[in-house]
């Protein structure tokens, strides 16, 4: 069987998780706004103007059109800042051995990122050819946990959702997932992501047999 493995970006293929988090902090501080590794955990999968929307809510501060664009911009300069030197080495653990597993498979394989920064990173670690289809945050209108991103995935590589397998990190990209009647892959913290039809610390706790089952059933 052909199945289509949807992977979610940041978080998952590589640790960009750390430069969006320390970029929004920076936007934080200068609020006074106390930004938590937990509070971080609410902007995973979510979209730029989203995260902005969550963390001025947590700091109760109403802003005008022209700041809350300054931020944005502000915040994508200083996540721009972080990625330009990115390289082979910042993919993470046992992500390239999944891939060519899959590939050397006749598996079909896709990107369903909520970024707009998405292909320039694919293409700085150099992996861009593992991917059949590219779905990004250019692409889409609603974020995450809509589904929206993940259907758009599979329908471009001409599966069905019953037949799509997404890896995720985030809690709204879990959702999306199952929102979606996908099987949802949670890396990741187990009791973060509970929601989640299988979970694993990370992708090096995947192994092929695993990988072939979810081809088969
Ligand atoms: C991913 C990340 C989020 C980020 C979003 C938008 O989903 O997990 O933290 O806010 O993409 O990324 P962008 O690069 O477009 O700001
Ligand atoms: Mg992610």
């Amino acid at each position: 069987k052909t199945k289509a493995f949807i992977f979610d970006l940041d978080g998952v293929i590589v640790d960009t998780a750390k430069y969006h988090y320390l970029a929004w902090q920076k936007i934080a501080s200068q609020l006074g706004i106390d930004f938590t590794h937990e509070h971080n955990e609410l902007l995973k999968g979510v979209s730029r103007v989203r995260s902005l929307e969550i963390i001025l809510g947590l700091g109760n501060i109403e802003a005008s059109q022209e700041d809350k664009d300054k931020w944005l911009v502000q915040k994508n300069e200083d996540y721009l800042g972080y990625i330009t030197n990115m390289k082979e080495d910042e993919i993470l653990e046992g992500v390239i051995t999944v891939l060519r597993f899959l590939k050397a498979n006749g598996q079909l394989i896709a990107l369903g990122s909520a970024s707009k920064n998405a292909r320039p990173i694919l293409e700085k670690v150099n992996i861009l050819h593992y991917f059949d289809a590219i779905v990004d945050g250019n692409d889409v209108t609603n974020a995450k946990p809509d589904p929206e991103v993940f259907i758009r995935a599979a329908k471009l590589l001409g599966k069905t959702a019953e037949e799509s397998i997404v890896f995720e990190d985030s809690v709204a990209g879990i959702q999306a997932a199952n929102i979606a009647g996908m099987v949802s892959v949670g890396i990741g913290h187990k009791d973060i992501l509970n929601e989640a039809r299988y979970n694993f610390n990370d992708f090096t706790e995947i192994d092929n047999n695993f990988l072939q089952t979810l081809v088969n059933t």
